[in-house]
């Protein structure tokens, strides 16, 4: 059994967590920064670094703390080394390095989208590899077949914004403020999805890839002709967004054998996105797996987890190891127009 520290400051999220090899979660925190990027609308990178700084070495004392262990039991020390906003990266992963310096620890440098990717094995034991997965966060929208650590194969990206993107967009349009996502999930239960027409971009096309700046659009031309409900943009918004997921995800899944479907990232959190998705996987006769809705926003346990896979495969890494703001976890999938340039 190996136990592994893990970091994650990718984002807006400073996180730590103690996470071993046979899935328990010792300890975890993580401590967001909303109200210091709300003023703004959105994450300011400088800000998010800057705050990274501060809290998370509080935050390895705190769950070292309440595990009751010293870095000294600890097998490596994984931290997040990209994709992200990279003053963000390069604050906790170097924090990761001094700790592995410090300790004579192994170093893990955990890609995020592999952490997203490999979270629902944390808490789902029986899930084996291969399996289609849709990732879905603040930075990315990717079908992917996960068919082991370190092996990806892209089928489908985003040509423009990401899924949890949209929602951000939508909800500042809406003037919920950010994140988007959870303001939009809320106010969404007392609309009408239907009772907004709003596009749904790509449905129906023949390859799996995703859009959504049209419908960021098309909602600011709602929001502006002031003949809707809020609630009823929020719903058929969200609608919206299910709509294409499950059509995409459908043509995904004929280009795909794997056993099991699964839905992560930040958006996964989404309680109709699970439900339509899960309700997809069963119509395929696929097994479903999505994690708690905790794991799928950012966090350090999926990187713990992430570190603790790649540690029980000996891939470790240097002390010289990259911070990368763009890091792709199929490097050889199809370039498509537009996409991947957000980290
Ligand atoms: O995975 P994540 O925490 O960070 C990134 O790696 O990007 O994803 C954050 C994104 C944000 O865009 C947020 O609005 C969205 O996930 N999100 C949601 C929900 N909770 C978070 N979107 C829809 N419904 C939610 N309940
Ligand atoms: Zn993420």
């Amino acid at each position: 059994m190996a136990l592994i520290l893990a970091l994650e400051s990718s984002c807006d999220d400073s996180a730590a967590a103690l996470v071993t090899s046979d899935r328990q979660i010792l300890a975890q925190a993580v401590v967001g920064q909303n109200d210091a990027h709300r003023p703004f609308g959105g994450v300011v990178p400088e800000i998010a670094a800057r705050a990274h700084v501060e809290i998370l070495p509080g935050l390895v004392r705190q769950v070292l703390h309440d595990a009751d262990v010293s870095v000294g039991d600890v097998d490596a020390i994984a931290a997040t080394a990209g994709p992200g906003l990279i003053g963000g990266v390069m604050v906790g992963l170097l924090a990761g390095k001094g700790l592995a310096l410090a300790s004579g620890k192994p170093l893990v440098a955990v890609n995020h989208l592999e952490g997203h990717a490999l979270s629902p094995r944390l808490v789902d034991r029986a899930l084996d590899f291969p399996y289609l997965l849709l990732l879905a966060s603040g930075g990315h929208c990717q079908l992917l077949e996960v068919r082991g650590v370190g092996d990806y194969r892209r089928l489908a990206t985003t040509i423009d914004d990401a899924a949890g993107e949209a929602f951000d967009k939508a909800a500042k349009l809406l003037d919920l403020g950010y994140p988007g996502g959870p303001a939009i999930e809320a106010l969404a239960k007392d609309g009408d999805p239907n009772a907004v027409a709003l596009p749904r971009p790509l449905v129906g096309s023949g390859e799996p890839h995703f859009s959504f700046a049209g419908l960021k659009g098309a909602v600011q031309r709602a929001v502006q002709a002031g003949t809707h409900r809020p609630e009823d943009i929020a719903a058929s918004f969200q609608q919206a967004v299910v709509d294409c997921f499950v059509d995409r995800t459908r043509i995904a899944l004929e280009k795909s054998d794997a056993p099991s479907l699964v839905v992560a990232g930040g958006v996964a959190a989404n309680a109709s996105v699970r439900d339509a998705l899960r309700q997809l996987a069963e119509r395929n006769g696929r097994r479903f797996s999505v994690p708690p809705g905790w794991l799928c926003t950012d966090n350090a346990a999926m990187i713990g987890w992430a570190g603790a896979e790649r540690f029980a495969a000996g891939l470790i890494d240097g002390l010289d190891a990259p911070a990368r703001a763009r890091w792709p976890l199929d490097p050889d999938g199809e370039k498509v127009r537009g996409a991947g340039v957000k980290a």
